[in-house]
């Protein structure tokens, strides 16, 4: 970097004038803050914006969210994704509520808590209580690769460290306001694809923006191979025109949540008859295809409606349309509801 100096103080100034309103800004209670780190990880800053407020409104405090119903939390949590996230959350808040009564501001004690990782540390850290810790994102490493004209490959696990010490070189008394300044830079001009280095505060520090490499960096090398999966999912509907749902179990992916009976794509329909121990009628063929990315992972969901005059099995039940809103849906089972509601 150049002119290290004057760093700090370059940015913190651009801050302080250009700084977006965020309603986790407005605080620094540091459950809130906590709270929006991690909705924020993964999750656009626009998004999270009403998630957030209507969040809070139900559960201001690490009292009531640690004594809530966790399928009421997961409800809160309906279309962010990455339920784990919610789930861990809920998990650290109550011990938290067991062992120290408020959030510690002791940064080891902090990491130790489920879900808790070395950039919500740092975040949580400085942003609520001024400590000095890196909270190294994805912007972080872009705007210091590009600072320092850095091609360090992104994708190494050892990268975090890297970017962490860069951090600690340069980080002013005002830690919080100055991690937050370098997200906001990232998000808003150090962009990845269009940045604006001609309006950049901290251009005339920027290494490569002299060398004509903004472009190229970050390096970021190991490719992420991903997986797809294909399933039939089956719309199930009773001569009252209830939806047949089930429950996934509690734990992995979309752990809890609710769904349409899903098989894997090769099960033929007697099988998926056996399965759900009911007469399917009307079986067409194949209604409508959605798509869904998880991080390492694509379902390719297949839809297919039947008619059934049977009870529902143990584990399934039948609801009606207007009692969706009673269950938690990941994003994917919202979007084949809504084709179904707008086509039927
Ligand atoms: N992304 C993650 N945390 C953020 C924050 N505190 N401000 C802006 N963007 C963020």
């Amino acid at each position: 970097m150049k002119e290290r100096e004057t760093f700090a103080e370059n940015l913190l100034s651009w801050f302080d004038v250009n700084k977006r309103e965020m309603p986790w800004r407005e605080t620094k209670d540091p459950y809130k803050i906590w709270l929006s780190e991690v909705m924020l990880q993964q999750t656009q800053v626009n998004t999270v914006r009403s998630y957030y407020l209507k969040f809070i409104e139900r559960f201001p405090t690490i009292e009531t969210l640690a004594e809530a119903d966790e399928d009421e939390v997961l409800k809160y949590w309906e279309g962010l994704g990455y339920y784990s996230r919610v789930r861990n959350f809920q998990s650290a808040v109550r011990e938290v509520a067991e062992t120290y009564g408020s959030v510690p501001d002791d940064g080891e004690q902090f990491l130790a808590l489920k879900g808790v990782g070395p950039y919500t540390r740092g975040a949580v850290m400085s942003i609520a209580f001024n400590q000095p810790y890196p909270a190294v994102d994805g912007n972080v490493f872009r705007v210091f690769s590009r600072l320092d004209d850095d091609a360090t490959d992104t994708a190494k696990p050892s990268a975090r460290k890297h970017f962490e010490n860069k951090v600690m070189q340069v980080i002013p008394e005002r830690a919080g306001d100055f991690n937050e300044a370098l997200m906001e830079l990232g998000a808003t001009v150090c962009t990845p694809r269009n940045p604006i280095c001609m309006l950049c505060p901290v251009n005339m520090h920027c290494e490569a923006f002299e060398a004509g490499t903004v472009l190229e960096r970050p390096v970021k090398i190991k490719k992420m191979t991903r997986k797809e999966l294909r399933y039939k999912v089956m719309l199930i509907i009773n001569d009252k025109g209830e939806l047949l749902i089930t429950q996934r179990p509690k734990t992995g992916l979309l752990g809890g949540m609710w769904q349409f009976p899903m098989f894997d794509e090769d099960m033929p329909m007697e099988d998926i008859e056996a399965v759900l121990d009911m007469k399917l009628m009307d079986k067409k063929e194949k209604f409508h295809t959605v798509t869904h990315g998880f991080t390492h992972l694509d379902w390719i969901l297949d839809v297919y409606i039947a008619r059934t005059t049977d009870q529902p099995g143990h584990d399934f039940q039948f609801i009606a349309e207007n009692e969706k809103e009673n269950y938690t849906f990941p994003v994917s089972m919202s979007k084949i509801f809504s084709h179904y509601q707008q086509v039927k």
